[in-house]
């Protein structure tokens, strides 16, 4: 501003967006997050720099071409929903294949299309004013959808929601986006919001972008002071999952194995219980010396003795919800993938760590002192 005179909205910024991916824009306000999404369908003329989508350059493109590219592969949702007042929901969502010159039967057929995958197809009579404000904004993605654009940008579309009402948009934009699996570039202030809905996000500060990472990245390795203390009071344990917090899991392979090698393992890592799995790491059950031991005296196999009643979680489960689960108990919990084989264990000094903010593990820094008195004490290493 000194040297130009000029409020500088964007500077120096530059990213990638993959196909498909929900890519969140998030900082205060005035943080230059709107510049930002007007500069990729030059709403706002880039003062210098280019914006590609696949191998055209945007910056570069003449007007018609540029009309072109914001009818069939760039469609805009505002936060004050946009919505004509004198058009029907059905009317509006048709909007944009009209202007595009759509045939009036094919249009109404694609707009209808729209609607009812949004559930909306039965309020398509109505007006927006009679319409909640969730409502409305359901509509307006309608009718960005009902165009089929490769590319859907969001600015704050769901800031001016009430709370219960935004968690069910985000619900909703992340259900369509299941099936649809667009690119979409979606601006929030909100971190919890982004946490929620983005693949990945770019945390912006005076025009600049401080960190682009996933939720996990940039609360877990925060980039600089700001985005330390800008994520300082998010609750971890609503964001991170078992999969964030585990560790390796020791595992005897009760097809193979017999007590000899389980005891001799647990010997070596000085622990008193493995994982059985199978042969594919499937999960049967856990192996304590003293049943390893009964084996042995009794000339029994593994499968024989081992507790098949071995507590368990999915790797995507929240912290929050382990923190229920192994709080009444000091034994670790098996960590299984989709097709329950197992992938980790956490022990209950890593989810106490995670609640309570202190570290956070990750697989290359070394364990707090505290996951390794826990792991040690509940007969699990913290390192593998
Ligand atoms: N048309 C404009 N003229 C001058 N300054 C502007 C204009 N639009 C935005 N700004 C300034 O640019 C900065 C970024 O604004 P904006 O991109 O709207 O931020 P955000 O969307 O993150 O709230 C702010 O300082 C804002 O005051
Ligand atoms: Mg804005």
């Amino acid at each position: 501003m000194e040297e130009t005179g000029a409020t500088v909205g964007v500077h120096d910024v530059s990213f990638d967006v993959n196909e498909g991916e929900v890519f969140v824009i998030m900082g205060l306000s005035g943080s230059g997050k709107s510049t930002l999404i007007r500069l990729i369908n030059r709403l706002i003329e880039p003062t210098s720099g280019e914006v590609y989508i696949d191998d055209e350059d945007i910056s570069k493109m003449s007007k018609e071409d540029l009309r072109e590219v914001r009818r069939t592969k760039l469609n805009m949702v505002f936060q004050n929903f946009g919505l004509f007042p004198q058009r029907t929901v059905l009317e509006n969502t048709e909007y944009g294949l009209e202007v595009r010159g759509v045939g009036k039967e094919e249009r109404r057929q694609k707009a209808e299309e729209a609607l009812d995958n949004s559930g909306l197809l039965s309020v398509k009579d109505q007006y927006p004013n009679q319409l909640s404000g969730g409502m409305q904004q359901r509509v307006g993605l309608a009718r960005a959808l009902a165009n089929n654009p490769e590319v859907l940008l969001m600015d704050e579309a769901f800031s001016a929601l009430d709370p219960l009402i935004r968690r069910d948009m985000q619900d909703d934009l992340l259900d369509l986006q299941e099936k649809m699996q667009k690119t979409i570039i979606f601006i929030t202030h909100d971190l919890n919001e982004a946490l929620r809905i983005g693949d990945r996000i770019a945390l912006m500060r005076d025009g600049k972008i401080m960190q682009i990472g996933t939720g996990e990245d940039i609360l877990t390795h925060p980039a600089n002071d700001f985005v330390r203390e800008f994520t300082e009071d998010i609750d971890r344990s609503k964001v991170l999952t078992a999969e964030n917090i585990m560790e390796p899991a020791l595992t005897i392979n009760v097809e193979a194995d017999g007590p000899n090698v389980a005891l001799q393992r647990m010997r070596k890592e000085e622990i008193s219980m493995l994982l059985a799995v199978d042969r594919k790491r499937y999960l049967k059950g856990s192996l304590t010396a003293e049943e390893a031991l009964n084996a042995r005296k009794n000339d029994k196999m593994l499968k024989e003795v081992i507790d098949k009643n071995v507590r368990k979680v999915e790797k995507d489960t929240l912290v929050t919800d382990i923190f229920d689960m192994i709080s009444d108990s000091a034994a670790p919990l098996a960590v299984v993938d989709e097709e329950d084989r197992v992938v980790g264990v956490v022990v209950r000094g890593s989810v106490i760590g995670a609640m309570t903010d202190i570290d956070t593990k990750d697989n290359d820094s070394q364990s707090t002192t505290e996951t390794e008195e826990a792991a040690d004490k509940e007969g699990v290493s913290a390192d593998a």
